[in-house]
């Protein structure tokens, strides 16, 4: 491990490593959410909602965060979440995360839109592995991407039904990100400013999202096959297109993006077998409800009779824990890995996840909870509501800083 990351004592020390390390542009791509970014800050400020009470004179020597998670074993209550285009903040990006969860002995998700493909992850990086889908307009290059993840024998398929569109990311028209790179003297001169990042990629090439060549016969190069990326999503997918996923699909499926009681109640319904509450990171709908404050009413719907996992803006141990004494079975980790492995590769993911670890197992014994399984809801006291949501209100929109002149709507990626 390198001294910068030994250095790194939380997921806020590596999001500023990669901060460093990266052009602003890329950066911000992967910090930045929705419009004026009011669901990606009010996903972490959720958590201020609840403090912990904890319980005293409780024997935590033994403590320990293993656990069942969507009936298997688990090293923590998490898995790593999809994040497509890693690979641009630093090659070998969604290795580095599945190496990472393999040695701590979670879950991983690919996403359709990563950088490396659903056969390599499968042969280098062998442990659960979770495979994510977009759903494509092009039904055949949907239904094959299935099948390899079946043949590679990935645990689960993802589906992420918050995104019919993408979302409207304004810190990407700000920087001039765009797929296909428009080269433009404020993003040249970002990128320029972060040499090591630029000599790499101008030497070995930009990354190519593995999972989506051939989507489009013309897409042979990556900017065009990334480009063809956020044209290719199906708005008019539906239940009934989720039913036959659900009886194509033989193993467990997990339906992600989803935060009202009514839609959860006809997915436990309907047969599949976990539920993530999730708003995308922020990275959609701005305004939506933060994730932990719609786990109440999803947990409502499903009634019991199916998991339900949460993401969006967990950056701490005690996080993790105030999800599950809501009545989560586990977290997606995000950004929180995600900073760790486009900051320093392997070392990076390894070190998010060790962070968490540590924190999790501190916060259960600090907290009288020896096993993940007490960490139950008499832990939680509310916050005083109006402290915390008068500072949600006040947050103030996304940076202004980058240049605010006038800008040709891009194709974005929209992982
Ligand atoms: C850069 C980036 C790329 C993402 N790509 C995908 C994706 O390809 N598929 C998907 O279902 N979700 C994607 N997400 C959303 C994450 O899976 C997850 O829901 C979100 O990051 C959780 O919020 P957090 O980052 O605050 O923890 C992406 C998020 C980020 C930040």
């Amino acid at each position: 491990m390198t001294h910068r990351v030994a250095a790194c004592y939380s997921i806020a020390d590596l999001r500023e490593l990669a901060r460093r390390r990266l052009p602003r542009a890329v950066f911000d791509f992967y910090d930045g959410g929705a419009e004026d970014e009011r669901t990606l800050a009010g996903n972490s400020l959720a958590f201020e909602r609840w403090h912990l009470a904890p319980r005293v004179l409780v024997d935590v020597a033994g403590a320990s965060t293993g656990c069942n998670l969507l009936g298997a074993p688990a090293g923590m209550p998490a898995a790593i979440a999809p994040t497509g285009a890693a690979g641009f903040g630093c090659r070998g990006a969604d290795l580095a995360l599945a190496r990472a969860a393999a040695k701590m002995g979670i879950a991983y998700t690919l996403s359709s839109s990563a950088t490396t493909s659903i056969e390599t992850i499968a042969e280098k990086a062998p442990g659960r592995l979770w495979f994510q889908a977009y759903v494509l307009r092009n039904q055949d290059f949907f239904w094959q991407l299935i099948e390899r993840a079946r043949r590679a024998e990935y645990e689960a398929l993802v589906i992420t039904v918050d995104l019919p569109v993408g979302g409207k990311r304004e810190r990407d028209f700000r920087n001039h990100f765009s797929i296909p790179f428009r080269f433009t003297p404020r993003n040249m001169l970002d990128f320029a400013s972060r040499p090591r990042w630029a000599i790499d990629m101008l030497l070995r090439g930009m990354p190519v999202m593995e999972n989506l060549r051939g989507l489009e016969a013309a897409a042979t190069n990556a900017t065009a096959i990334a480009s063809s990326v956020g044209r290719s999503y199906d708005p008019s997918f539906d239940w009934a297109r989720l039913a036959e996923v659900r009886e194509r699909w033989p193993r467990k499926l997990i339906v992600k993006g989803v935060s009202r009681g009514d839609d959860a109640r006809r997915l436990a319904m309907m047969g599949v077998d976990a539920i993530v509450v999730s708003n995308h990171g922020g990275r959609q709908l701005d305004g939506a409800i933060p994730s932990l404050l719609a786990l109440p009413e999803v947990l409502q719907g499903v009634a019991g009779r199916l998991p339900v996992l949460v993401d969006g803006g967990v950056r701490r141990g005690a996080d993790i824990a105030k999800a599950l004494a809501l009545g989560a079975q586990g977290v997606l980790l995000g950004r929180a890995t995600l900073f760790g492995a486009v900051a320093a590769g392997d070392a990076g993911a390894q070190r998010a996840l060790d962070i968490l670890h540590d924190e999790l197992l501190r916060t259960m014994r600090l907290c009288g909870a020896p096993t993940v399984t007490q960490l139950s809801g008499d832990l939680l006291r509310p916050s005083d509501p109006n402290a915390s949501w008068s500072a949600y209100a006040a947050a103030p929109p996304a940076a202004r800083s980058a240049s605010p002149r006038a800008h040709r709507t891009p194709d974005l990626v929209n992982p």
